[in-house]
């Protein structure tokens, strides 16, 4: 049996044209957390498995020689390990973000695969509401950057702190909290998780959120900054159990995604993990599938031209050497070239060129090193000039 071409279930191969969608999301992150003075940070993938076990693992940290390490899943316990080692030198508050791969095993489905790339952005060492503020409209302004109209989507916000509070009040056990949490995190799609979080609670029929002050002032101090898109969404809970306070979601309208594209909240308990004083910490993450299905819905992603300026080919094997010659000087003056070397007929390498979407071809032949004039092939319009060589790097640039 021939080994299988497939990559494995749940991770993507990036082919050029992949690659160049991912790039360009990547740069828009970073250009936009870079606009409001956030620095980047990176770690590498392997995690001690401890870092995901939590208090509750004494046992595993206390054995010895059997150290396990796994893939992370998420960045935020690396950020908070990060910080808390360095917590006696850092300028708080830090403004970090990071665009690290992260491995979950789920069931591949549209917008869900095993191995995705994030965006988090965060801030460490605020208490103040500002801060959700701030990374909220760090969120929006990403969209905006990517041409995403504000109504296409909304931003929910709870608060983790209202729903223990309604929960301990209603709740007939109390230790039932984390449980009914993740129940009612599910109960608008998934009426058995409606009927279950009922069951658990003294009356059924009586469960109802109202926004506390933090809420409310949450939503004005948005729409101070001209966001208006911010709703309240009493069942947004948030899957992760180390957030504190205010949660987040930016959710995409469309029926086609209808899932959210960020996440985040308040996590103002994490460093303690590591036997630090608490920092308090707000952030974000956004996954780079879902945003890519969002551009591609809305049709936002803009056709990428090569990155390979000009392709050089060769009349005939003479001109090999005066050929890469002239392409190392164009390359000092800024330009991407590739030089064909095949031999193979000038009307192949010119096909090859356009294969490859390069817009010029510049024909080298025995003439044109001689007296220093090239024929200049625009490929889209299939128009022919003879340009000298000092011009070069300006007509193809206009
Ligand atoms: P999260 O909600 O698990 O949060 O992930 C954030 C975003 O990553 C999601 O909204 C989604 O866009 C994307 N994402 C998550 N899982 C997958 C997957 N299996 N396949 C594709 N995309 C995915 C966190 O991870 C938090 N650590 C974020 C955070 C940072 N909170 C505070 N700071």
């Amino acid at each position: 049996m021939p080994v299988s071409t497939q990559p494995y279930k749940g991770v993507r191969d990036f082919y050029p044209e992949d690659k160049r969608v991912q790039n360009y999301i990547f740069d828009v992150w970073r250009k936009t957390c870079e606009s409001f003075g956030y620095v980047e940070y990176d770690a590498s993938v392997l995690e001690p498995a401890e870092l995901y076990e939590s208090k509750t693992s004494e046992e595993i940290v206390n054995e010895r020689g059997d150290r396990r390490v796994t893939l992370r899943p998420e960045m935020t316990p690396t950020l908070a390990r990060m910080v808390a080692a360095r917590k006696r030198d850092l300028a708080f508050p830090v403004r970090w973000y990071s665009v690290p791969n992260m491995f979950r095993y789920e069931r591949p489905q549209r917008g869900r695969l095993r191995e995705h790339w994030q965006l988090n952005a965060d801030i460490l060492g605020s208490d103040s509401l500002d801060a959700e503020v701030e990374l909220i409209s760090l969120a929006v302004s990403i969209l905006d950057a990517f041409g995403l109209q504000r109504e296409l989507y909304e931003v929910r916000v709870n608060d983790r702190r209202l729903l223990q509070e309604v929960f301990e009040k209603t709740l007939t056990n109390p230790e039932d909290l984390s449980r009914a949490m993740r129940l009612l995190d599910r109960s608008e799609k998934d009426k058995a998780a409606d009927e279950e979080l009922r069951s658990l609670l003294k009356t059924p029929e009586d469960i109802s959120f109202d926004m506390n002050d933090s809420l409310k002032t949450l939503i004005s101090k948005l729409e101070t900054r001209g966001i208006s898109n911010a709703v309240f969404s009493a069942t947004l809970v948030r899957g992760f159990d180390y957030y504190s306070g205010i949660v987040f979601e930016i959710f995409d309208k469309h029926p086609d995604n209808n899932r959210a594209i960020f996440g985040g909240g308040r996590y103002d308990n994490l460093l303690e993990l590591f036997g630090e004083d608490r920092v308090p910490a707000v952030g974000f993450g956004m996954g780079d599938v879902s945003l890519k299905d969002v551009l591609e819905t809305y049709g936002l992603l803009p056709d990428f031209p090569s990155t390979t300026h000009l392709y050089v080919v060769c009349v005939s094997q003479d001109v090999r050497s005066d050929a890469e010659r002239v392409a190392d000087g164009l390359r000092k003056q800024g330009l991407n070239i590739a030089v064909d070397f095949t031999d193979r007929k000038v009307g192949d390498q010119i096909k090859k060129a356009d294969k490859d979407k390069i817009p010029y071809v510049l024909i080298v032949g025995p003439d044109e090193i001689a007296s220093g004039v090239f024929t200049l092939k625009d490929l889209q319009s299939g128009e022919e000039k003879k340009v000298a060589l000092a011009d070069l790097p300006s007509t193809i640039r206009s």
